[in-house]
């Protein structure tokens, strides 16, 4: 059995990708399966944590006993955030492979085709930075990230974790087919500000513990 030392504890999790509408037909978004954030849920909500799972589209199935939440775009994701931690949480992980952009006027209408021209354009406006928000106005004790790169993963990492306001910054390789999206396994460098730690390549469940156990670790 678990020890259920996060009995007490409010954890909020985002996961999976988000979906930025382009007209009622249409929209950008990108290839995250959700396997991470919902692994990390289940890994806290053994432990007895309570769990708000924020989390995209994906095919993933809730977690027994997660408060599950979906949204879809980035604005979305964040409202329900804010709206899950008037209180201030224990834990937030931002998992979530948010949209850097969204559409700047999605339409309430479908785009045509314009018989005239070959071309169209659409012009994108920056997403908020979910957890950059909510770290700078405190919203959980302890916020962790994460930071999908495919070069200087360890330094972006870090810039990352000074930018965002994180305490914790989980970095994975995503130019390696093996690992990452969509795949069942992940091999991460978990960094904070005075240490780095790289655990061996697991399974994202098996991961998820490991990683729940250092956040937790983390915090006392
Ligand atoms: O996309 P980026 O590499 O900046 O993501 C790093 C971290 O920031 C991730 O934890 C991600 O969930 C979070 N993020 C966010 N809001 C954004 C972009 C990223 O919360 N708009």
């Amino acid at each position: 059995e678990v020890e259920q030392d996060l009995i007490g504890q409010h954890w909020v999790i985002t996961a999976g990708p988000t979906m930025e509408a382009i007209d009622p037909v249409r929209y950008i978004s990108n290839h995250s399966s959700g396997k991470m954030g919902y692994a990390l849920a289940s890994a806290a909500l053994k432990r007895g944590a309570a769990v708000t799972l924020i989390s995209g589209p994906t095919q993933c199935p809730p977690p027994k006993g997660a408060n599950v939440i979906s949204v879809k775009s980035a604005d979305d994701m964040l409202a329900v955030c804010e709206q899950n931690m008037t209180t201030q949480a224990d834990v937030f992980i931002g998992a979530a492979a948010v949209a850097d952009f969204k559409i700047k006027t999605a339409t309430d209408q479908k785009m045509k085709k314009q018989p005239d021209s070959d071309e169209m354009q659409l012009t994108l406006v920056k997403n908020p930075d979910i957890i950059a928000t909510l770290s700078k106005n405190k919203r959980a004790k302890i916020m962790v990230g994460f930071a999908a790169e495919t070069q200087n993963v360890i330094e972006y990492a870090q810039g990352k974790l000074e930018r965002k306001g994180l305490d914790i910054i989980v970095a994975n390789d995503v130019s390696r087919t093996d690992i990452g999206f969509n795949q069942d396994e992940n091999q991460v460098t978990v960094i904070t500000h005075n240490e780095t730690w790289a655990p061996d390549k697991a399974a994202k469940s098996e991961l998820a513990n490991q990683l729940v156990e250092f956040i937790y670790t983390h915090s006392l």
